[in-house]
């Protein structure tokens, strides 16, 4: 009886699991906006975000898509070498840390609790609403320069998204890895490159 009471109580709590943890995104707005040549003039690092400041999952989904979003024949916003497509993107939020699936658009939760404080260094950014963690599979592309400029142009993208709605980012190298990628439960064959931090 024992036994069967166990089974239920752990049947229970991955249904609850499994439901809490996928959450599908507005669909990104892949039209419009500002001209793309404002928003390279207004681009730059701003680190002054304030703490209570919100991005909404409009913003989010939209910067997500800009950064790696699927555009043409499975291609993506941004260049791979040889389409290896080896970029993983994990938004850091106060309340969890999530990985992205351009594919069904969703975010799914790979951990529980507030982590802002070990992925950054700097202050400004232990208190902003979002952080998106640029992440490589390295058993997809091996060569450390292709893996850097993948995650530099998805960054980029997300400077320009920022820059034309108005908020504020910054791309980060400086962080404790180690630490951040045990957060983010990371595999053996995935590499934490950048951290980006956003709000307004
Ligand atoms: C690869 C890379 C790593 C960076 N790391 C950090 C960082 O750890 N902390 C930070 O505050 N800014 C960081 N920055 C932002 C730069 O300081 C910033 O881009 C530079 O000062 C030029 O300013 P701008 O982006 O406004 O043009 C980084 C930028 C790049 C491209």
């Amino acid at each position: 009886m024992k036994k069967i009471a166990k089974l239920i109580m752990a049947t229970m709590m991955i249904a609850t699991s499994c439901t809490l943890s996928a959450e599908v995104l507005p669909a990104p707005q892949t039209a419009g906006g500002m001209p793309l040549m404002q928003a390279m003039q207004e681009r730059k690092s701003m680190r002054d975000i304030d703490p209570a400041s919100t991005v909404t999952k409009q913003d989010l989904s939209n910067m997500l898509w800009a950064a790696w979003g699927i555009t043409h024949e499975g291609k993506r916003t941004i260049a791979t070498a040889m389409n290896r497509q080896e970029l993983i993107l994990y938004v850091i939020t106060p309340t969890e840390i999530s990985r992205y699936s351009a594919e069904d658009n969703t975010l799914t939760v790979v951990n529980t609790g507030d982590f802002r404080d070990i992925q950054a260094r700097q202050d400004w950014a232990k208190t902003a609403p979002i952080n998106i963690a640029l992440v490589v599979n390295t058993d997809k592309q091996k060569k450390d320069e292709f893996q850097n400029y993948t995650a530099g142009a998805a960054s980029h993208a997300i400077y320009l998204y920022c820059a034309s709605v108005g908020l504020k980012t910054t791309v980060r190298a400086m962080l404790d890895n180690d630490e951040v990628e045990r957060a983010m439960k990371l595999g053996d064959d995935e590499r934490l490159l950048y951290i980006q931090t956003v709000g307004r």
